[in-house]
């Protein structure tokens, strides 16, 4: 039998990576040689260290039982105290920090808790695609924020009208910024804040991205003031210790917002295994000196592939974090004709940027996840495709 689906997953676009993922597979089928600059995901693996603490945490017994929903608590602690060395700000491990399968189930879900149907959700454009899936699930309208390169990908709020502001439930920011790499300043934050103050809304802050940088740290939006009344913020493990694959990840942040998220995640999921949380605690309070040296090779590499584009012509947009190069496509050609035919006459993957919403149209993105060498070889090939 063949199932109606619910209006809410029929208003869902396919899912930008897996279909990525699908067009790849069936490039890689006619036996082309597949190098994947699309989803980011890295190829450097996770630390040894971190591997041993679960490999020891997995053999004992008590970890083999429903973890506690919120986390664990010396998880939550770990977390805290990595927030207070990081950004020199004090989470309460009790109430204030809640851990989470990856911080794309945090963004996910955090609509469920506080957004009504119709209330309005303020989403950046391009952004990463959750941010209004997240919205779609809870019935809301998503808002949508165009990120402009002439306002330095920030979305320029004194463009949102006043009747939207009223309505608005909660916002979504992300900087590091995925997928443009821009970055913001305190004024930014600050002025979001106030707006929020102003609005009576919730800041939900995406930092996944907060340790990939290569000039100056960037700061969290709790390093401005009145942020602990509006804002959550969201951490993942993913990309800082090269953990995609175990989904683990928290949030930090004003006590009724984690609240509200961990209220709904205690029904909808039993929390992460805790040999993984384990894990966790070590990759968070174990040696850091290995997210120095990754950051050393993704600099290396982004060093590499900004200098080829720019000789090649390509209109680049300095990435001072993430290991993501947003580049505008050539000749304005549209972002989707133009991976698509990279994709099947050289096998590079590259993510256009209309994937991240129409504000992302006329770029594409790189992620630097591969090797020098393969980065090299991907440019050489694209070089050799004529528009
Ligand atoms: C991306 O490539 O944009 C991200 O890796 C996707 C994700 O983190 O889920």
């Amino acid at each position: 039998m063949d199932f109606e689906k619910s209006e809410r997953l029929k208003k869902l676009p396919p899912y930008l990576f897996a279909e990525i993922d699908r067009k790849k597979k069936e490039v890689a089928s006619k036996g082309i040689n597949i190098i994947s600059l699309g989803i980011g995901d890295p190829d450097l693996p996770t630390p040894h260290h971190i591997v041993e603490r679960l490999k020891r945490a997995a053999e004992d017994p008590k970890n083999h039982k429903y973890p506690d929903y919120e986390g664990l608590y010396e998880f939550r602690k770990a977390a805290s105290l990595w927030i207070k060395n990081r950004f020199g700000v004090e989470f309460n491990p009790e109430n204030e920090v809640v851990s989470l399968i990856g911080s794309k189930e945090g963004i996910a879900h955090i609509p469920l808790a506080f957004v009504n149907p119709g209330d309005y959700v303020l989403v950046p454009d391009p952004g990463y695609p959750v941010y209004n899936i997240g919205t779609i699930f809870a019935g809301g309208i998503s808002y949508i924020m165009p990120l402009k390169r002439e306002n330095n990908f920030l979305p320029d709020l004194k463009a949102i009208p006043e009747d939207v502001l009223k309505k608005t439930k909660m916002m979504h920011i992300n900087y590091p910024n995925n997928p443009t790499s821009a970055m913001a300043n305190k004024n930014f934050f600050q002025e979001v804040v106030d707006l929020a103050h102003k609005y009576k809304f919730i800041v939900c802050h995406d930092m996944a991205y907060s340790e990939l940088f290569y000039e100056e740290p960037p700061i969290s939006i709790f390093n401005v003031d009145g942020a602990r009344d509006v804002a959550i913020e969201m951490h993942s493990l993913s990309k800082t210790y090269s953990m995609t694959g175990w989904r683990i990840g928290f949030a930090v942040g004003n006590k009724s917002i984690i609240e509200g998220l961990g209220k709904i995640k205690t029904n909808v999921d039993s929390g992460i295994f805790q040999a993984v949380q384990e894990a966790g605690i070590e990759a968070l309070s174990g040696d850091q000196s290995i997210v120095n040296k990754y950051r050393s090779i993704y600099k290396e590499r982004r060093d590499l592939v900004v200098q080829k584009l720019q000789s090649l012509g390509y209109d680049v947009f300095y990435p001072q974090a993430t290991f993501y190069v947003w580049v505008k496509t050539p000749n304005n050609i549209d972002s989707r004709t133009f991976c698509g035919k990279i994709l099947e006459e050289t096998g590079v993957v590259l993510t256009p940027g209309v994937g991240f919403g129409s504000h992302g149209e006329g770029y594409f993105r790189i992620a630097l996840t591969v090797d020098k060498e393969k980065l090299l070889e991907a440019l050489d090939r694209i070089e050799r495709v004529s528009f």
